[in-house]
């Protein structure tokens, strides 16, 4: 029967470049969608930038671009990756795409009509330089338990404790420094602890085992209520208060839906909008609309994700579509993080991580990490650690030297001797070789089935060995010295051929680019799990061309260098080069003090100087005259702190007695570069305080 899968990924926010952590789980969905078309079935694999959300609202005002833009752009760097990776989604779209916006509403409303939308006003601080109501990341405070500066508004970095942002000791907005007020305002709340829901979610997450026994422990530990009646299934708040990057919540003026609400609803959307340009139409002749065919019992949904969000996807996704009368995922397939050199975690600065794109532009074959990659995954939430010897020794032994090296020890001898053209009759030993090959297929199919692509590719790799222990038995480069025994050399090369073509079936899912050179090398036609069953018999095949390079480490090296830091150049600081130096006793003579301007006025007569009445503690004002006049309006500088020279000459001026210097900063070519800047001490400084 042919089965209809609907499959995704967790879909990115629009705010970064894609990281190895992102290619990890593309190259296993990919995998998988791979191999489920292999077995013929029909699947549409889409996916989506998550565009919404005050982080992404809030980086691209910070580059002058509107959000829409911005995620634009982002966007626009997707394909890079994608391609480059051999990662086949049918689809790419955005969760800011009209089909989101419709979808989400529509979702809210069937939520709503079975009364499971809350309305209740909660405090939260509010940032009233900004104009919103600040996300507890961009909440900063003294920790309350520790004292630690600067940490987040959920838990501190330097003691671990958890906490609300209210907790915070002199809380301040990281958007503007302001302090934060506390302000109430109606918040949008999905009911969750509704015993509908309570009910839904424990037979949905129960079901058929349905999850990863790991994943469902952690559910248990979601739903269950500690001995204060703390903890289970709490109502969710879906709304957020404009300004917003978001969906607005249908009758709710200046309110949006959190981002969390639309993000899983995309990949519905990026599903219709693959629907409405024809996608499957085109593929599968498929004659539905996007409604019929999400509705359609038949069609099976998966999800790909990574464990951080398997609470949205195994609770609040399930019920979201259940509640608004839609049909649930089939199930929610949770993945570890990939983690560098034994679980360190990955820094670009200290070039621990693995930048995709720097990977493949240092010319390294996207095929070897989705090997790589595939050969550490299981069905379990564990975590994959990326070790550079580790894949050189599965690259170059396994992949090349078990696998590719029976082609490259067999072709040579069809295509010189024999005219390309392999014997229909293989002999028994090799036949019964090709029979362990091929019985071996269900074996295959069930481990990619199950997500075992490490167990799947260690049994190919078993059946690699026991080709390559006929070839060693048979020695077809000693055959080929005897005279007489064409027929047998061309036996022994045609079951190396016909093995190396089973073996291609099963690797193609990790590897379809080398597949494809493999079919194009052996002249047949796309190659599917059922081509197990038939033999290659007296065909032709084409010249053999080398079909993998093997990894030099140098490359790995490359690859975990740190990025060098730039030769710093030669510059004169403020355009002009440091004095002479001086000792301590020089800078002594200089009598600098903390002065306030009292008053600043123009000077008649004078678009240049300021006159500046300055009160530097002694009991009397001080008159100055300052060219800082083209920078500076009086109402700026008066009531201000800043720093005068207070011992210097006075000296007779055009306007009067000039008692003193006020400091400022320019640069010494002032055309070039505008701008005086009359210095400040820091708060607490007091008139008549000594500078040194
Ligand atoms: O964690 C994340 O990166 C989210 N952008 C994932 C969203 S998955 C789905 F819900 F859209
Ligand atoms: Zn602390």
């Amino acid at each position: 029967m042919t089965r209809q899968l609907f499959v995704t990924t967790a879909l990115p926010y629009a705010n970064g470049k894609f990281h190895i952590g992102h290619i990890m789980e593309y190259i296993q969905a990919d995998v998988w969608v791979r191999f489920q078309r292999m077995q013929g079935h029909q699947v549409h694999f889409v996916g989506a930038d998550d565009a919404h959300g005050a982080p992404i609202m809030i980086a691209a005002e910070k580059a002058g671009k509107t959000p829409q833009q911005f995620v634009a752009d982002i966007a626009a760097g997707r394909k890079e990756y994608l391609d480059g990776f051999h990662i086949g989604f049918d689809n790419w779209h955005s969760t800011d795409g009209i089909e989101n916006h419709e979808l989400a509403q529509a979702i809210y409303l069937g939520l709503r009509k079975n009364e499971l939308i809350d309305v209740r006003s909660i405090e939260q601080f509010y940032d009233p330089d900004k104009g919103m109501f600040l996300p507890d990341r961009f909440i900063k405070g003294e920790c309350p338990k520790c004292g630690a500066k600067d940490q987040y508004g959920d838990s501190c970095e330097s003691c671990g404790a958890v906490y609300t942002p209210t907790e915070l000791k002199n809380p301040y907005s990281a958007l503007s420094g302001a302090t934060p007020v506390l302000r109430s305002s109606d918040h949008y709340f999905f009911k969750l602890s509704d015993a509908r829901c309570a009910d839904f979610l424990q037979q949905w997450t129960h079901d058929a085992e349905r999850l990863q026994p790991e994943v469902l422990n952690k559910i248990k530990e979601w739903f269950t209520k500690d001995e204060n009646g703390q903890g289970g299934l709490g109502d969710w708040d879906i709304s957020r208060d404009a300004p917003y990057f978001g969906i607005e919540i249908p009758d709710a003026p200046g309110k949006y839906f959190y981002v969390w609400l639309d993000a899983p609803i995309g990949y519905l959307a990026s599903l219709k909008n693959y629907f409405d340009k024809g996608g499957p139409r085109a593929k599968y002749g498929e004659t539905r609309s996007y409604d019929e065919f999400i509705a359609d019992p038949a069609v099976e949904q998966y999800h790909f994700i990574g464990k951080d969000i398997t609470y949205f996807h195994t609770l609040f996704w399930p019920a979201m579509l259940h509640f608004s009368g839609r049909k649930t995922p089939n199930n929610v397939f949770v993945h570890g993080f990939i983690t560098v050199n034994g679980g360190e975690k990955m820094s670009k600065s200290r070039g621990t991580g693995i930048d995709p794109l720097k990977y493949l532009s240092l010319g390294m074959n996207p095929e070897w990490l989705r090997y790589y990659i595939a050969a550490k995954l299981n069905s379990h939430v564990e975590d994959v650690d990326f070790n550079p010897d580790d894949f050189i020794a599965r690259v170059n032994s396994d992949l090349v030297g078990k696998y590719i090296n029976i082609a490259s020890r067999a072709a040579g001898f069809i295509a010189r001797r024999f005219g390309g053209r392999l014997s229909g009759d293989l002999g028994v030993e090799g036949r019964t070789l090709l029979d362990t090959l091929r019985a071996h297929r269900d074996a295959v199919t069930q481990l990619y089935e199950s997500r075992e692509y490490g167990k799947a590719l260690r049994e190919i790799m078993a059946l690699a060995d026991r080709v390559n222990e006929y070839v060693d038995a048979n020695k077809p480069w000693e055959i080929a010295k005897q005279a007489g025994q064409d027929a047998v050399l061309q036996d022994v090369c045609s079951v190396c051929i016909e093995a190396f073509r089973l073996l291609t079936i099963y690797l193609k899912p990790v590897l379809p680019a080398l597949a494809a050179q493999v079919e194009a090398f052996l002249q047949i036609e796309p190659l599917d799990f059922k081509a197990a069953d038939r033999a290659l018999g007296a065909h032709a095949i084409g010249n053999y061309q080398h079909l993998m390079q093997r990894v030099d480490p140098k490359l790995l090296e490359a690859l975990f260098e740190a990025p060098s830091a730039p030769e710093p150049e030669k510059v004169i600081p403020g355009g002009e080069d440091i004095a002479p130096e001086i000792k301590i006793d020089d800078f002594a003579k200089v009598d600098l003090r903390i002065a306030r301007i009292v008053k600043a006025e123009a000077v008649e007569g004078s678009t240049k100087l300021l006159r500046l009445t300055l009160d530097a503690g002694e009991g009397r004002m001080r008159n100055v005259f300052s060219g800082i006049a083209s920078a500076y309006q009086p109402t700026d500088l008066e009531g201000k702190l800043t720093v005068m020279v207070a011992n210097l000459a006075p000296r007779k001026m055009k306007f009067g007695l000039s008692e003193g210097m006020v400091l400022a900063a320019s640069h010494a070519d002032e055309k070039a570069n505008p701008g005086i800047f009359v210095l400040e001490p820091f708060p607490g400084a007091q008139p008549g305080m000594r500078v040194r």
